[in-house]
């Protein structure tokens, strides 16, 4: 077992452990994971770090979980109003347990009750396994109200250490922003030339003030559903007639058959390098079979479904494009009286087959099939690079509208 000296502000320091045998049991052993689980540093006037565990959510030991969960709504409705975005508790465990992307989570709290209104931060810290093996993406939130006392500050020096332990080169942080500031001299642009973000705004300022680069603005849009089903139809049957008999669009839900497995592995391993990225330090990321189908379980223990509508090219029996969706399985949430929002997951058309509009008529079948499976899905989120004017131009010809603009940073280790 390796263990990390972690500093707190407070000048002493806490072990963090950073063994994989060591994660995988503390993961279930209840004893380890219980409502009165040691902190592993101290914070700021009185603050503790604590690991979030992989408990199952209706258990005692899921207060961090809730916590994070509880954190993360007031966090998204200071930055942006609402809490579409905020983390659900499903996700907050799943992303727990992705064998491809080692993640470790933690929260800061005020004081020693383990509820989850303790929790005043949150930070998690996660290592790809297979493409970016160089890269940790590291990401910090705390309290609106608990801001500027060195909690933020505390639980970054512990997710970068963890970072430099697991002998990661480079960090990659994002931001939100609502709503993206006009040009002048109070925004930060992308070195990509589109896309700004405020200049002197409190997380700006905190990952600039650590070596931080912003790299790359991605576009963060809303569509409100159902589309009008003339205008889908419309969109839809221009773009058949574009592509013509030349491809055949299949449409599936929650697991794609196995005949066609390989061909989503594919297409997911180009989204690494088809998609526009900036100047970010990134590598292909490769899938296979077997990668396609624990994403697929991923999906369902985050309590999720999806719709996935693929364009096959017949002549040669393999598929060009696809587009995916990932939609609430309870299409309600714990309040009851909204329906929780649709994530558009990725969507791309090989550079060999671009120009017959298969990203419209993947799209719009994937649309279709939503609103047919989930008739109460209001809103669907999606984010691109600002200099995608392909992808965006399609969302926009759908009636997604702008709903802020989500930094992309890197730093070196
Ligand atoms: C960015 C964010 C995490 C910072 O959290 P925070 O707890 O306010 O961070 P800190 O208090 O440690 O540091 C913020 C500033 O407060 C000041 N500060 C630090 N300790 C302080 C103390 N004890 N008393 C007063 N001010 C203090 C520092 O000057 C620091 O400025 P610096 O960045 O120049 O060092 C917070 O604004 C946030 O949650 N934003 C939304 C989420 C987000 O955008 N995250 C992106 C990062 S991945």
């Amino acid at each position: 077992m390796t263990t990390l000296p972690v500093p707190s502000s407070a000048g002493t320091t806490a072990a963090v452990t950073n063994d994989p045998a060591t994660n995988d049991q503390a993961t279930t052993d209840p004893a380890a994971t219980g409502p009165g689980a040691p902190a592993i540093a101290d914070g700021p006037s009185g603050v503790e770090i604590v690991e979030v565990l992989a408990a199952e959510l209706d258990s005692p030991d899921a207060w961090a979980i809730h916590g994070t969960v509880l954190l993360e709504r007031a966090t998204h409705l200071d930055t942006v109003g609402d809490t579409d975005l905020a983390l659900d508790a499903g996700t907050t465990r799943a992303t727990l347990l992705d064998p491809y992307r080692r993640m470790r989570r933690f929260v800061a709290v005020r004081d020693a009750s383990r509820s989850p209104e303790s929790v005043v931060g949150r930070a998690m810290v996660a290592l790809p396994q297979v493409g970016n093996a160089h890269v940790a993406q590291v990401y910090v939130g705390v309290h609106p109200e608990w801001r500027g006392r060195g909690i933020g500050s505390a639980l970054w020096d512990a997710v970068v250490a963890l970072a430099r332990e697991a002998g990661r080169t480079v960090l990659h942080a994002d931001a939100e922003f609502s709503p993206e500031p006009p040009p002048g001299p109070g925004a930060l642009e992308a070195p990509t030339g589109s896309g700004r973000i405020p200049a002197d705004h409190p997380s700006t300022r905190f990952l600039l003030a650590r070596g931080m680069r912003l790299e790359q603005v991605a576009r963060h849009s809303v569509l409100d559903l159902p589309v009008p089903p003339e205008h889908l139809r419309s969109l839809h049957d221009d773009a058949a007639a574009a592509a013509g008999d030349a491809y055949r669009v299949h449409v599936w839900h929650d697991e794609v058959p196995d005949r066609w497995v390989d061909d989503v592995a594919r297409l997911e391993t180009r989204m690494s390098t088809d998609a526009p990225s900036g100047d970010l330090d990134v590598t292909e990321d490769p899938w296979d079979a077997a990668r396609v189908r624990s994403a697929e379980e991923q999906i369902h223990e985050r309590g999720q479904r999806y719709v996935l509508a693929a364009a096959e090219h017949v002549a040669t029996g393999t598929l060009a494009g696809f587009s995916m969706v990932t939609y609430p399985e309870a299409d309600a949430d714990a309040e009851g009286d909204d329906s929780r929002p649709a994530f558009q997951e990725d969507t791309l058309v090989l550079r060999e087959h671009r120009g017959h509009r298969l990203g419209m008529l993947v799209k719009t079948s994937m649309l279709a099939e939503l609103d047919r499976r989930s008739p109460r899905t209001r809103r669907l989120h999606t984010w691109n690079a600002e200099e995608n004017a392909p992808m965006l131009a399609i969302n926009v010809a759908l009636g997604f509208r702008p709903a802020g603009v989500d930094a992309e940073w890197e730093g070196r280790l």
